[in-house]
């Protein structure tokens, strides 16, 4: 017989390595699983709506079909909402913040920032979206939680981790003791242990950026990407230009493989596009946690103090060599 480890059993062992944890974590975390099978099954169909004669029309509850991110972000809060281990959830779909005011959620330790789903561009065309989740301590104690409470520095992050609803669906996740991979088993509806300890490779070969707007990168930018087009045979280039589109996968696959994904400031993004609280910082925290180097150019991702929910930074991470490599090239041009 096989044996295997399911996400839920994997939780609760862990919870060991915190003594005084009540568990809320844990079940916190199981939380977001559960949420993440039933978009998973939602992401699964897309596609499906005009066949089935569903776009647009209404469905039984009474309204309209949902565009999926709207989907993803209402299940999530939904799950989070009935947990009751969540007090306010911050989400790319909410301009202000969600407090969770019910009786057994105002008093709960956690807040949730959250991109429901991230790549939601490469719906319609049957490519990688994902899921990204932050975890914080809240810092206030009673009474209803505030906004200083969710703007923290990704440092502070309890917990961080990752959905990519991919060819097959995993759940990347971190709680500051290393990373691990599950996948999802659609025959058992169990997320597996599959990815134990996942390591970012020191240097890799992969570079990630979005080239279409290489006028609009900066001096320093425009060099690293020469230097990675460049022929070496002992530093083995040139690398492979792999971009997705998708945050989610394009991490994922660097962090497998080695590389490194970089999303510069450019003169329509002066502050990069990728948003720091639930896009930046979970990753970084997950990244840093494999072994790898998230910055924003000038600084350590996890050391920024943010000041707003949606606040955008520029962000190269990936494999330790070589952010290290584009750091000298950032260097210099200051
Ligand atoms: P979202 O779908 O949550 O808005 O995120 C899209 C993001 C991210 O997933 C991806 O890395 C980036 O946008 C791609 O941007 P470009 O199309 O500008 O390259
Ligand atoms: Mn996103
Ligand atoms: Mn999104």
């Amino acid at each position: 017989m096989t044996t295997f480890k399911t996400l839920g059993q994997f939780i609760i062992e862990k919870q060991a390595d915190f003594p005084f944890a009540k568990g809320e974590l844990s079940r916190l975390l199981r939380d977001i699983g559960i949420a993440a099978k039933v978009v998973n099954r939602e992401v699964n169909k897309a596609g499906l709506g005009d066949i089935l004669g569903d776009a647009g029309q209404i469905n039984v509850q009474g309204e309209g079909q949902k565009k999926l991110d709207v989907y993803a972000d209402q299940q999530f809060i939904k799950a989070l909402q009935n947990g009751g281990e969540c007090c306010v959830v911050a989400s790319e779909e909410h301009e202000l913040p969600v407090f969770i005011d019910s009786e057994i959620s105002k008093n709960a330790k956690y807040i949730v920032c959250i991109d429901p789903l991230d790549g939601s561009s490469n719906i319609d065309v049957n490519v990688s979206v994902g899921t990204i989740f932050s975890i914080y301590r809240r810092d206030s104690v009673g009474g209803p939680a505030t906004i200083e409470d969710i703007l923290q520095k990704g440092l502070k992050q309890v917990a961080a981790g990752y959905v990519v609803y991919g060819s097959s669906t995993m759940l990347v996740y971190t709680t500051g003791k290393g990373v691990n991979g599950f996948t999802l088993d659609p025959s058992i509806g169990e997320f597996c242990l599959s990815h134990p300890d996942i390591r970012i490779p020191k240097d890799g070969c992969i570079y990630s950026i979005n080239e279409g707007n290489y006028l609009k990168f900066s001096d320093g930018v425009k060099k690293y990407i020469k230097y990675c087009e460049g022929e070496d045979k002992q530093t083995k280039r040139p690398y492979t230009s792999r971009y997705i589109g998708s945050l989610v996968a394009d991490i994922h696959r660097n962090l497998l493989l080695g590389g490194i994904f970089i999303y510069p400031a450019t003169l329509s993004h002066p502050n990069g596009k990728l948003r720091l609280m639930y896009e930046c910082n979970p990753i970084a925290f997950i990244i840093e946690q494999a072994g790898g180097k998230a910055s924003d150019g000038k600084q350590r991702i996890l050391e920024i103090e943010p000041t707003a929910l949606h606040q955008r930074s520029a962000c190269f991470m990936g494999s330790l060599d070589m952010v290290e490599k584009v750091e000298e090239f950032l260097a210099k041009e200051l």
